[in-house]
Formats: structure tokens, sequence, C-alpha cells
């Protein structure tokens, strides 16, 4: 069996970027716009703390501009697709001739759904990320078409939801008919994959904090998503982010909305329950 850091360097010689030392997480404060703090560091839930003392978000292990980026509004990239989802929020579409406002009120009447997401669903009898509970509206209750999975309508709307919670602890149940799901997501989450051997608890469990490819590792935590990145300098969608860094261990991948990353996603944000939700997030 591969050793994992061993794979990890492989990674990062396939890479072509050097692996650096171990650069610990930076001991800085997030307060958006001047008003509202944002807890990015807190004990772990009970349910991760056989495997870490404390949860971290991804804005501890970025740099200082980037860090910034996302303490002002003004200067957060991510807030302009927030400000399209707004337009959106208020437009009649489909058969029925409803806008979501016509049925939810002002989008800020949504604060508190993003940190309960992914959840159980009664009538659908399956767990529903917040892009599924949009899609079902779409579709069920507007009479319209459902929007692509990850696609910009869809992440766009999932930045204003997640902006209106920004501040509230990440809050997913894990128990009664959730539970099943979250072990599903828990195996997955564990499990070796592509040449690498390598599993997301190997990168973000057992070696957050090094720098790879350049990289300073977080704990994969998803309370910032979803995250504008400097990188492809667009909002991108949780499942991606999955998708993107399953294929970096050389392995195939499933595809965004899948069961498996549905599970995967509740499972994920089980671990950050606790951390402000901060959406949307800037990253590299
Ligand atoms: C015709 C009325 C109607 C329209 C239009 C509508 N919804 Fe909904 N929505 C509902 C109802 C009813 C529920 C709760 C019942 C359920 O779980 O399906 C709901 C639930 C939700 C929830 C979960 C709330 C929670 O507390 O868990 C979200 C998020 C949501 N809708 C988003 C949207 C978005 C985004 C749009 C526009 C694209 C939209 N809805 C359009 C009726 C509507
Ligand atoms: C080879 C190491 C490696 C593996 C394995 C890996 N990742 Fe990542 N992941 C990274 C790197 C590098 C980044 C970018 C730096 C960072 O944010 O940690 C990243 C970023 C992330 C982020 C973004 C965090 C943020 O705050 O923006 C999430 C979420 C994530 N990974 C989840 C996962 C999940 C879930 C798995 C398993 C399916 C996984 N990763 C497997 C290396 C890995």
């Amino acid at each position: 069996m591969t050793n994992f850091k061993q794979a990890i360097g492989v990674f990062v010689v396939a890479s072509t970027v050097a692996m650096g030392a171990v650069a610990d997480p930076v001991d800085d404060t997030l307060v958006l716009n001047e008003e509202t703090t944002i807890v990015t560091r807190t004990a772990a839930p009970a349910h991760v703390a056989d495997a870490l003392d404390e949860v971290m978000s991804g804005w501890l292990f970025r740099g200082t501009e980037t860090r910034a980026m996302q303490a002002d509004d003004f200067d957060n990239p991510g807030m302009i697709f927030v400000e399209q989802a707004e337009d959106t929020w208020n437009t009649a579409e489909g058969t029925e001739g409803k806008s979501c406002a016509d049925c939810h009120g002002a989008s800020d009447e949504m604060a508190g759904v993003r940190p309960t997401f992914p959840k159980w669903n009664d009538a659908a009898e399956e767990v529903f990320t917040l892009e599924m509970q949009i899609n079902d509206c779409r579709e069920n209750r507007m009479g319209a078409e459902k929007w692509k999975y990850t696609g910009g309508d869809m992440v766009n709307m999932t930045a204003l939801l997640a902006s209106v919670s920004r501040g509230m602890p990440v809050d997913v149940a894990i128990d009664g008919p959730a539970q099943s799901t979250w072990e599903d997501g828990k195996e997955l989450y564990y499990t070796r994959t592509g040449q690498l051997e390598l599993s997301c608890a190997n990168c973000h469990e057992d070696s957050y904090g090094l720098m790879i490819r350049a990289d300073h590792l977080s704990q994969g935590q998803i309370n910032g998503f979803p995250v504008y990145r400097l990188k492809n300098t667009k909002l991108n969608a949780v499942h991606d982010r999955f998708k993107g860094c399953i294929r970096d261990t050389r392995a195939e991948t499933y595809s965004p909305g899948s069961p498996e990353f549905v599970a995967l996603e509740l499972y994920v944000a089980s671990r950050g329950n606790g951390l402000s939700v901060e959406g949307p997030a800037v990253r590299n």
C-alpha cells in the first residue's frame, strides 16, 4: 500500500512544484464590512473530535491580499454574482408566472436556510442539497426548467442564499433520516482513489498546513462555498471543487449532483458545523 506522505510527494513532483514546509494557518480574524465577525476556527464538532481538535475555514490558509478581498463586499468579486442572482430572484419565470420573491419574500428572508443544507426532504425521501431544492422549486412550483447543477444561474443563486446567512453557524443534521447518507459520505471521504491512492482525509485531515503546488493545504471545508477563485475568475460550486480534487489524484470522478457527491457534501458540511457561513468566499 502506498504511504500517503509519499503519494502526496509524487503528486507534488508531478505538479512540478516543490513541497515546502508546514505553514500554520494565520492568526487573523475575519470581520465582514467592519460589522459581522466570522467564526473561522472553532472546536471540532463531536463527530469529528477523534480526528481534529479544531475546525478551520479555508480563509485562514489564504494569503493576506486574498483574505482582505473577502472582508469587504466592494472588494469581493463574488458579490457581483450575488447582485445578478438578486435580479433573478425577483424575475417571474415558468408557466406559473412566479418569481422566487413571490413565494419567499425578500432574499434576506432566506437567512438561516443555507446553514442547514444539505438536509432531508420528506416529500422526496432523500437528502436535498440547496441546488436540488432550488431546482425542485423551479420545476414543481414555478413550472420552469431546471438549471444545470453547477451552471451560472445556479451557482449565482447559491451565492445569494449563502450571502444572506453569512456569520451564521453551519448546522447540518447528521442523524434521523439523513444518517445513512451521511455515513455514505463519510466512507467516500476516507476512501483512497486514483493512481495516487489518496483520500480526502489524507490531504485535508492528515496534511493540512503543508504547502503543495505552491498552495497552502487547508482542511477542505465548504463553509465558504460557492467560492470566487482568482484562478478562474468565477464562482465555483462545491461539487466542481470535489471533482477537481478527485481528478488531482488521477481517479475517475463522480458528476456534480450525483448521489455520491450529495452524500460527500453532507459529510464535509458536517465537519464544518460551528464555522460561519462565508459564501461567496474568495480563494486562489
Ligand atoms: C410557488 C411558490 C414558490 C416559488 C415560486 C419558489 N419556491 Fe422555493 N419553496 C416553496 C415552498 C412551498 C417551499 C417549502 C416546501 C418544500 O420543501 O418544498 C420552498 C422551499 C425553498 C427552499 C428551502 C427553504 C428551507 O427553509 O429549507 C429554498 C432554498 C427555496 N425554496 C428556494 C427557491 C428559489 C431560489 C426560488 C426561485 C428560483 C424558489 N424557491 C421559488 C415555494 C416556492
Ligand atoms: C492530493 C491532495 C488532495 C486531495 C486527495 C483532496 N484535495 Fe481538496 N484540495 C487540495 C488542495 C491543494 C486544495 C487547495 C488549497 C486548499 O484550499 O486546501 C484543495 C481544496 C479543497 C477545497 C476548497 C476549500 C476552500 O476553503 O476553498 C475543498 C472543499 C476540498 N479541497 C475538498 C476535498 C474533498 C472532499 C476531497 C476528497 C474527495 C479532496 N478535497 C481531496 C488537495 C487535495
